[in-house]
């Protein structure tokens, strides 16, 4: 090996260095999204404040494959609408993205139970191919009513008669028919703390692909979260999700997780300083309501610079 040949090409190729560095940086990014409609409060898009220097993106709780009326049974992935249609209706959404340039808006599907009752909403598909036709089928047409931009994908309850390879195949399908048909320009997935991460693991092996952002739920862990344990935390989902972008999170009525007392922005700040604060998303506006949205303002700040 001629070592003054690589040497030279050493001091030819340094005075480039300095221009790697900002890249390791800029993984930063200014996207905040926010779960709206679940929790019967009233709350409608123009009472949330949108900085304009943000990528703001609203998230609908939920659509979900079940009844809309008791007793609520699955369907097989024929998805109804769950959330607050009162104030969250097709021309709220059209006029809120009118209003704001930075706005997008999407579904989320399914969450923890069904219209906040004790039916939990479980992933239970019939065969993958008929799941993923009644998916695609109905969620095409909700989309297009409420013109939405993306979907999240909030399955938090499983039982035997669904595998994870069988959750990864009928999402990951799901994801990338919408995506090709035009019908959606982005997609999450928001994994819960154990026992979920086999699921979610199993979809991003084989669909990291078609999944832009990765909304952790890191309020599944408990109120006395420090901020270096959230940190350890982070690592943890940025494993998992290897080269996802993985967002930071916040229950706004301070229930769960690293709170906003106990440090959750710092711990933003903290990452945002290493380069890599993908976004912030806050759950959720319906709660935020009777505080005046102290919080969504702080990370939308932070976030915009
Ligand atoms: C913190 O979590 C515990 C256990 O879930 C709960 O009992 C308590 O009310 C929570 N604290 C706050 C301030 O919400």
């Amino acid at each position: 090996m001629d070592f003054s040949k690589l040497f030279s090409y050493f001091l030819l190729f340094a005075p480039l260095l300095p221009l790697l560095l900002p890249m390791s940086t800029a993984e930063n990014s200014n996207l905040f999204r926010e779960y709206i409609g679940a929790q019967d409060k009233g709350v409608k898009f123009t009472d949330v404040p949108i900085n304009p220097n943000v990528q703001f993106h609203f998230i609908l709780a939920f659509a979900i494959d079940y009844t809309t009326s008791t007793p609520y049974s699955p369907t097989n992935g024929q998805f109804n609408v769950f959330w607050d249609t009162v104030n969250l209706t097709p021309s709220a959404v059209a006029s809120i993205k009118q209003s704001h340039s930075n706005v997008k808006v999407a579904v989320s599907l399914a969450g923890y139970s069904v219209a906040g009752s004790t039916t939990p909403a479980t992933f239970l598909p019939t065969s993958i191919d008929s799941w993923v036709d009644n998916a695609v089928s109905s969620l095409t047409s909700i989309i297009r009513q409420y013109h939405l931009d993306g979907i999240d994908i909030d399955y938090e309850n499983f039982d035997s008669s669904a595998d994870a390879d069988t959750f990864a195949e009928c999402i990951g399908r799901l994801i990338t028919t919408l995506k090709n048909n035009g019908v959606i320009q982005f997609a999450s997935i928001a994994p819960y703390v154990e026992p979920l991460r086999t699921y979610y693991k199993a979809l991003w092996a084989k669909y990291s692909n078609v999944i832009d952002y990765v909304n952790f739920q890191f309020y599944g862990y408990p109120n006395s979260t420090t901020v270096s344990q959230f940190l350890g935390y982070y690592d943890t989902a940025s494993s998992d999700y290897e080269g996802g972008k993985v967002l930071t999170s916040l229950m706004s009525d301070g229930t769960s997780g690293l709170t906003a007392e106990n440090g959750f922005f710092d711990a933003c700040k903290t990452l945002q300083d290493q380069g890599r604060l993908f976004g912030i998303f806050i759950w959720s506006a319906d709660s935020s309501k009777a505080e005046g949205f102290p919080y969504e303002e702080e990370a939308q700040a932070l976030l915009a610079g």
